[in-house]
């Protein structure tokens, strides 16, 4: 168990293994690949300038599978533990999917973007909701400034969103919890030793993430299982 005291400032960062019970794959690990390519040889900007119908595949795939899912266990309880420490608590999710959203958590940051959102590659034109799928062959969308649309996230060689709000956060957190987050892609693979040195540092997950050593505490087991009796309030 994990003791929240009245004082406490507690970050959560999760990853894709919290979806992993809504039945959306992590891309690390068992069934990870798509097509058998990595995720970074379709999520980089590299791809998106060598083959923009591709990449619009894969998202296009995403929108679909994340459009079925529904929230677990696990991201019920982060929404429970939000409604209990209102702004005590920051949420920092890697994932695209909208499933703490869904879960009833209202203020989630998205530091790899949104899956439902899209935006211009070129103008300022404010990012807006786009649930669109488009097949191989399909036109692909164009701004009225005539350059392409593309999906708002953050590849890799990108910068996350959010950053100085992020670090803020870890600055101020006293209790850090990483959860179905495998620990190799940063900078959100250092939060926790950066949390570290101000606090208490967790993990929740199957297995023990690359970066074990910056926990104080490693729970391993499936999110679902663990987070609805994982918190206690001192
Ligand atoms: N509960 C908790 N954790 C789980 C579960 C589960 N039910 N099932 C799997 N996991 C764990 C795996 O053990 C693994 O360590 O989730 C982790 C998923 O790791 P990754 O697939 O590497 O996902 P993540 O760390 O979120 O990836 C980071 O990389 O591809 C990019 O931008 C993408 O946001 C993503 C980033």
């Amino acid at each position: 168990m994990i003791g929240i005291s009245p004082t406490d400032r507690v970050f959560i960062l999760t990853g894709a293994g919290i979806s992993a019970e809504s039945g959306l794959p992590t891309f690390r690990g068992e069934g990870g690949l798509w097509r058998n390519r990595r995720v970074e040889e379709v999520a980089t900007p590299e791809a998106w300038k060598r083959d923009a119908q591709l990449v619009w595949e894969f998202y296009s795939m995403r929108r679909r599978a994340a459009s079925e899912a529904k929230p677990n266990p696990g991201h019920t309880a982060l929404a429970a533990l939000e409604r209990t420490l209102g702004d005590r608590l920051f949420l920092c999710t890697q994932n695209v999917d909208n499933l703490h959203e869904q879960a009833g958590t209202r203020n989630a940051v998205h530091m790899h973007g949104e899956l439902f959102k899209s935006r211009c590659e070129s103008c300022a034109l404010p990012p807006f909701d786009d649930a669109n799928t488009y097949e191989p062959s399909a036109a692909l969308p164009r701004c009225e400034c005539g350059a392409r649309i593309r999906p708002d996230i953050c590849w890799f060689g990108e910068v996350p969103y959010d950053v100085d709000q992020i670090y803020r956060a870890l600055n101020e957190c006293t209790l850090f919890v990483a959860i179905g987050t495998s620990g190799v892609v940063e900078p959100a693979a250092s939060f926790a030793s950066h949390a570290r040195s101000r606090g208490r540092t967790f993990y929740v997950g199957p297995e023990e993430p690359a970066n074990t050593s910056a926990f104080t505490e490693c729970f391993l087991g499936k999110a679902g299982a663990l987070l609805p009796d994982l918190f206690r309030y001192e």
